[in-house]
Order: structure tokens, then sequence, then C-alpha cells
């Protein structure tokens, strides 16, 4: 689906999609264009779509066939591809392991707090290289309050329940945890356990971007349920998705006006 050329698109809101949104069925594409950044290329072509009457860019997080793994990502790329195209709300879609009781597989929440568990990611434009500015970032939010309203009341007007709240573990990947790391991540206060919200949330920080989450749960943490992970993934990444794309339905039109 790429084409390529020099223009980069413009739009005030992108979608970051992950597993299980790696495509968005029903965009209407636009456009599909290749960027490059001073942190090389990102995952995959930004697209441009129209959803629900408002145009938006779509950026596949894993790459065209979701082929890139976790610590592989270039977020800083990825990020900055999305400033330079003129976007203003970053809503990052995540299919996540449950950790707390109160979010079991096939739920739906926006997350209100981060643990950063990877390591070695290129996770700051504050590199040290030439021109780069030293930056202390604040991260008091690591989720912008007003764009996780919004997401909140499109679940409400799409009838889709969402739990409002969370704090998200990133782990490196791509293997899933083993039980003990589980029982520390649940220590910790994580409710709920994924590869690539990090660094993602704070490079979004660096650039100004108001970012927020939809995170959705394919299965229980290892050790936490009982029973095949992998099966439980393909059920719940199958059956979940829809829930995503009416939120974004509803919350697309409102953060593109
Ligand atoms: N652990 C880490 N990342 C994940 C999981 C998990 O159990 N499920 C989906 N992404």
């Amino acid at each position: 689906m790429s084409t390529s050329s020099p223009q980069i698109p413009n739009a005030k809101v992108a979608v970051i999609g992950g597993t299980g949104m790696n495509q968005w069925p029903g965009l209407a594409i636009i456009e599909s264009v290749v960027v490059e950044t001073p942190y090389g290329a990102p995952s995959a072509p930004l697209v441009k779509g129209r959803i629900a009457g408002v145009e938006a860019i779509f950026l596949a997080r894993h790459g065209e066939g979701h082929k890139i793994p976790p610590h592989a990502i270039n977020y800083r790329a990825n990020l900055w591809a999305l400033k330079a195209a003129g976007v203003q709300n970053v809503i990052a879609i995540a299919a996540v392991g449950s950790i707390a009781e109160w979010f079991a597989p096939g739920d739906v929440t926006v997350p209100d707090d981060v643990i950063d568990y990877s390591w070695g990611r290129e996770h700051s434009y504050s590199d040290g290289s030439i021109g780069s500015e030293l930056k202390h970032v604040e991260f008091e939010h690591p989720y912008a309050p007003v764009l996780r309203k919004s997401l909140l009341d499109a679940a409400q007007a799409a009838a889709v329940a969402a739990h409002d709240g969370g704090t998200m573990a990133v782990t490196q990947g791509p293997r899933l945890e083993s039980p003990a790391e589980i029982r520390r991540l649940k220590q910790d206060g994580c409710a709920m356990v994924g590869m690539t919200g990090m660094p993602e949330a704070g490079l979004a920080a660096e650039l100004g971007l108001a970012y927020a989450c939809l995170a959705v749960s394919v299965n229980w943490a290892p050790g936490i349920g009982s029973g095949d992970i992998h099966g439980q993934i393909e059920l719940w990444v199958a059956t979940s998705m829809a829930k995503v794309r009416a939120i974004l339905e509803r919350a697309l039109p409102v953060l593109a006006s």
C-alpha cells in the first residue's frame, strides 16, 4: 500500500497501531507516504486516511506485515515523523497482558501512569549529539489528561465499557515474562504489561505532543491466569479490536476539529 512522495502528509491526529491494529479496516486511504527523519525511517509509511468523516494519520508500529519486534522499533523516527506531519494528538493502541484483577482479558482501559523496565532502546532526543539540547522533560502526566478524557468520553459515547487508569509496565520483550517478573510488576503497582509503551510516551513528551493510550487486554499475564497464553492472545486480539475502532470513530471527529 505504500506509494512514495516527498510531501509529508498533514493531520492533527495520529493513531499508532500495534498488535491487532497493524492495519485499519475501514480507513479510506488518501495517501501513504514514506518519510525520512534525522533518526532514520519510521516503522512504516505514514498513512493518511479518512475515518468518521475526518482525516487522521495511521502508523503501524511494528511495520508493514508486523515484523519489527518491540526492542527494534525506531521510536524516535516514528514520533519525529508524526510531529513533522503537524500532528498534535497521538493515540497509541496497545495490546497488553493483565496483571490487576479488575482488568480482565477483553477489557479496555486508558492508562494513567507507566513504569519503564525496557533497556537499551534509543529513548531520548537529548542524546548528546551535535545540535541536540539537554532537556529534562516533565513526565508527571505520561498520558495527557485532556486526551485521556477525550478517549473516555468517546468510549462512553460509543457505549464501550472502558476503565479509567492503571499503570502500564513496559518490558523489553520479545519474550513474555516469567511469573516472578510479573509478581514484581504487581508489587510495583502495575495493572498491565506491554512491550512498546516506552520510550514512545517519553519521546512524545519531549516533542510536546499530547499522547494517550488505549490499552486492550489480550491475556492474563504469565503466572496470573491459567491456560495457553498464545491461545488467549489470538482470541482476544480477534475479538477486542472492534471496541478500539468504535472508540476511535467517536474520538477522532472531536480531536480533529
Ligand atoms: N506481556 C507483555 N506484553 C504483552 C503481553 C504480556 O503478557 N500481552 C500482550 N503484550
